[in-house]
């Protein structure tokens, strides 16, 4: 018998991330387990228990885990020791018709700084062959970006901390309504998605050598269009969105296959194509804001 391997997903009750925890729980093996984890403990254990009574042949556990709350992350880490898969894709809803200044906070705490928490903690802790996938998107590349604040960002992607200390002007720039004229910008999943693939880049720039001798794979992802509650409001025709379930299927394949491409490393990856950081793809979207 090989030995058990546990996989955590964050922002797992439902959207892409149930997906991902029902593929992972459907693929791995009986003594394996995988960690369903979301912010609210009602819908956590309602999702674990609904994937659990599907095709699950792993274990499915569900935890409450707010990425919000930093030391939460911190002490799950601490409490596993080592793990196997991870998938940091836990994100805060956004509204084309909301102002930015009212979400901009749960934005940059939910998808950034949760996000280089989520790598200071388990990137270390990643055993032999394990996987750190941070769920990004196509906005992620610096093309997305105004071009006065590329630099920044591109200068960001050489340490967390200096990832986190940008995020952390992104958003005074929005509270203090400086974010048009400085070059933020108006819509938040921009900066947003770009410092997480900026984020994913500084921890590839320390750890590749390593990792790579050791098969562990520190990437960013681009799930392409998914039809959740989510990216509904932002599109006009989802006819081509995927059902979560199509969209956690290459993901999950890499999550678990024993070898991987080593140019994913530290890259933004779609459908096991590298997307440039530099020139990204286009992005058709309805932003109104
Ligand atoms: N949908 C798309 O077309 C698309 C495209 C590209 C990339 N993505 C990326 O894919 C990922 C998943 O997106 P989705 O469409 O599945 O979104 P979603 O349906 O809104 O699901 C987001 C999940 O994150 C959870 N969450 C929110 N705040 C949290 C917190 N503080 N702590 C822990 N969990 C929290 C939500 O829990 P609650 O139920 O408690 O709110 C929910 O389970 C995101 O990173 C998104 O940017 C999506």
């Amino acid at each position: 018998m090989t030995a058990s391997r546990t996989a955590l997903v964050t922002g797992a009750n439902q959207g892409l991330g149930r997906a991902l925890v029902e593929e992972l729980a459907a693929r791995m093996a009986p003594h394996d387990r995988v960690l369903l984890t979301g912010r609210d403990p009602d819908r956590v254990q309602a999702a674990a228990a609904a994937v659990a009574a599907g095709q699950a042949i792993a274990r499915v556990e569900g935890r409450v885990l707010d990425v919000r709350d930093g030391d939460a992350i911190t002490d799950l880490a601490a409490e596993l020791g080592e793990i196997d898969i991870v998938f940091s894709n836990a994100t805060s809803r956004m509204s084309p018709h909301d102002d930015p200044a009212d979400q901009v906070d749960a934005v940059a705490e939910t998808s950034n700084l949760a996000t280089t928490r989520m790598l200071r903690a388990f990137a270390p802790r990643l055993r032999a062959g394990g996987r750190l996938i941070v769920v990004a998107s196509a906005l992620g590349t610096l093309d997305k970006l105004d071009h006065q604040v590329v630099g920044r960002f591109a200068a960001a992607a050489t340490s967390l901390d200096a990832v986190d200390a940008l995020v952390e002007e992104w958003r005074h720039a929005v509270h203090d309504r400086r974010a048009e004229e400085e070059g933020f910008g108006t819509w938040l999943n921009i900066p947003s998605k770009v410092a997480q693939v900026a984020a994913v880049r500084a921890v590839a720039q320390e750890r590749r050598a390593n990792d790579l001798a050791q098969d562990r794979l520190v990437m960013a992802l681009c799930p392409g269009l998914i039809d959740t509650d989510a990216s509904r409001p932002w599109f006009e025709d989802m006819s081509q969105a995927q059902t979560p379930a199509e969209a956690a299927s290459w993901p999950v394949d890499l999550a678990l296959a024993g070898t991987f491409d080593p140019a994913f490393y530290g890259e933004l990856v779609q459908f096991a194509r590298v997307l440039p950081w530099e020139t990204g793809i286009p992005v058709p979207h309805t932003a109104t804001t």
